[in-house]
């Protein structure tokens, strides 16, 4: 039988815990999360276990980084299933702070990154976006003091903006991004898929199908511009309200146009009913 991780809900008992895991300079690897976790999180804790001795999963649903009219209140929380799936892959420590151990009566700071956190993908739909989670990833870092921490690419903006803000601020932590997973018909797996309506959920994989048409003609000489709007319209045909499909330098995030100015990645984001789906590839 597995054993239970150590669950953490403050922080005198998340650094006892950390100090006992870490003994004789034990690595520690950390998963940060909101909770309804899902085969892409597991993913990341597996690459974390390959890569360090100890492994640890923030569970803290952040409401700084939600806008009023978004999901904070009906963001699935789902606190059995993960302790069972993260007892069965081996983690050694939840760390679940409410949210006045996180941002206690008084708080009055908060992380204003910039940079690719001004790309005008997602900042541009939610403004509010990164500044919250730049804030509470910088706290789960200097709470936790992982040497290294795992973040998925389906969020490939976020995974920029914190890998940013931890060499900039000197955090002393190594930030890995992971592959996207997906459901069998290419989905990308993410805690709000729940919300889709049967219906929904069938139409949904149009954004992964659309990235991967968009490539292959990009790849075959389209011009960008042109594949990128026969996108646009398939996507807004499927009955999504579209965002942005955007083809973005990898590493800058800059507008790009062509594969020769460098690696490209081809990030979708729209809605389908009320949900707001993310999606992204490598062109
Ligand atoms: O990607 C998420 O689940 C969240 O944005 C994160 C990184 C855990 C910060 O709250």
């Amino acid at each position: 039988m597995p054993h239970s991780p150590i669950v953490a809900r403050t922080l005198s008992s998340l650094h006892r815990a950390r100090t006992e895991l870490c003994k004789r300079n034990a690595t520690l690897a950390l998963v940060p999360t909101m909770g309804a976790l899902h085969d892409g999180h597991v993913s990341l804790v597996r690459l974390a276990k390959k890569r360090a001795k100890r492994v640890a999963v923030s569970i803290f649903v952040n409401p700084t980084q939600f806008a009023a009219h978004e999901d904070l209140g009906s963001y699935p929380r789902t606190w059995k299933e993960d302790i069972a799936r993260l007892t069965a892959e081996g983690v050694d420590l939840v760390w679940n702070p409410d949210a006045t151990t996180m941002y206690p009566d008084g708080f009055a700071t908060r992380i204003a990154p910039e940079g690719p956190a001004l790309a005008g993908l997602e900042d541009k739909f939610r403004p509010h976006f990164f500044g919250g989670v730049a804030t509470v990833v910088a706290k789960l870092f200097t709470q936790v003091r992982p040497d290294m921490a795992f973040f998925g690419e389906k969020d490939f903006q976020q995974l920029q903006v914190v890998a940013r803000m931890a060499r900039d601020l000197d955090l002393g932590v190594k930030v890995i991004g992971a592959p996207v997973i997906r459901e069998r018909d290419g989905l990308a797996m993410s805690s709000r898929n729940v919300y889709l309506s049967p219906d929904e959920r069938r139409t949904a994989p149009v954004l992964h199908q659309t990235l991967k048409a968009t490539s292959k003609r990009m790849r075959a000489g389209d011009a960008f511009k042109t594949a990128l709007a026969d996108g646009a319209a398939r996507i807004s045909d499927a009955g999504f309200a579209l965002d942005y499909l955007e083809a973005r330098h990898a590493g800058t995030l800059a507008p790009i146009t062509s594969f020769s100015e460098g690696p490209v990645r081809l990030l979708v984001a729209a809605k389908i009913g009320t949900t707001r789906l993310i999606d992204n590839i490598k062109a």
